[in-house]
């Protein structure tokens, strides 16, 4: 998949990279944040640490702290001690995130890795869950900012919130797009405003803050709705998670939600048929309904809507220093939005 180039926008000439290259523009931030990741668990639990080691040592893409290392270095271009610190929280507040989805998803791998509550149970999961959250602010109290402290906490409760309403949506076939767009800004965008929001606080450049929030939110809604869509044709091998599950559960994440609406009025059996899949979350003929969904013609919408919700996030990095890290962040991007992480 390619995605036109900003017409007007200097980064639009860049050659591809690949995320490797992306990571080497910060190489040296990154190296030292990574370690700060496993650094920053020091819990005088044994099984707290045995727990959150095994999430994090499971790997992960450490996406959300690149960005924030990025946007760091886009705004100011010196090595932040401070911004690299912040990166490690984000990851830490990501992995949280990941092991309560997991539990309330019943995912039973993820990273390559059994989960958490595969290994052990679910009320340990939450609970470890629980833990990094906190230590995650423990650790933010640290840079004595309330400005970044706001940002956290606002954006950590709109996280839950987002999780919250998802699980009331949950075999609900009636959900629109809007629903699922208030599902993922809050549960997936909100954490990418954050990363890169804090950046700019970090950095004291709040000249940047509203243009760094579009391309945060845009981003993570491009992000969300291309991991929904791999859901029902990706591979589970290459991306070390369970795949299919949504539908499974009954969660309409937006490839149901247009199949539904595609459906409706053309094919009123394969439609009736996926409403009462996501409605009881019964689907004994899996495999059937996905190819369903995967013909509905749901997939080419949602990959278009995910190409506008790149092209939104990358016409907010025009308003931001053109430099090579703002490029990292115009690439990022565009793997993302082809999937190539
Ligand atoms: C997974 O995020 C959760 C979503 C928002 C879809 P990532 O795909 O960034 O997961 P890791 O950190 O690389 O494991
Ligand atoms: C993303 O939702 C999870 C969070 C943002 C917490 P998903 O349920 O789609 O994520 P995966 O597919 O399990 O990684
Ligand atoms: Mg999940
Ligand atoms: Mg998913």
């Amino acid at each position: 998949m390619t995605i036109p180039s900003l017409s007007n926008d200097s980064i639009s000439s860049l050659s591809k990279l690949s995320y490797a290259d992306i990571q080497s523009i910060v190489a040296d931030d990154f190296e030292i944040m990574d370690k700060q990741v496993f650094g920053s668990l020091n819990s005088k639990v044994q099984l707290v640490m045995s727990v959150s080691q095994h999430v994090i040592n499971a790997g992960g893409k450490r996406m959300r702290p690149l960005i924030t290392l990025l946007c760091a270095r886009m705004l100011n271009d010196e090595p932040s001690r401070q911004a690299m610190h912040l990166a490690a929280i984000t990851e830490m507040l990501h992995t949280a995130t990941l092991v309560h989805d997991d539990v309330i998803d019943e995912s039973g791998q993820r990273r390559g890795k059994p989960t958490a509550n595969a290994t052990w149970d679910n009320a340990t999961a939450v609970l470890v869950g629980d833990y990094l959250i906190a230590r995650a602010f423990n650790l933010l109290v640290g840079f004595q900012s309330l400005p970044l402290l706001q940002l956290f906490s606002d954006g950590t409760c709109d996280i839950a919130e987002g999780e919250v309403l998802q699980l009331q949506h949950q075999h609900n076939p009636a959900a629109t797009e809007a629903d699922y767009l208030s599902i993922i800004d809050g549960k997936t965008s909100r954490l990418f405003m954050m990363a890169t929001q804090g950046a700019a606080i970090l950095q004291d450049q709040t000249q940047y803050l509203s243009a760094l929030a579009d391309f945060g939110q845009h981003f993570g809604n491009a992000f969300q709705i291309i991991d929904d869509v791999l859901d029902y044709s990706g591979d589970s091998e290459l991306m070390g998670k369970n795949l299919g599950d949504d539908l499974a559960e009954g969660k309409p994440t937006l490839p149901t939600i247009k199949a539904l609406e595609l459906l409706k009025d053309s094919d009123k059996d394969n439609y009736e048929q996926l409403r009462i899949a996501v409605q009881t979350g019964k689907t004994p003929n899996a495999s059937e309904l996905i190819d369903l969904v995967r013909h509905s013609g749901s997939l080419a919408y949602c990959t278009k809507r995910a190409l506008e919700e790149t092209r939104l996030a990358q016409q907010a990095l025009s308003h931001l220093p053109d430099n090579r890290y703002r490029k990292g962040l115009y690439q990022l991007t565009e793997l993302a939005s082809a999937r190539l992480l």
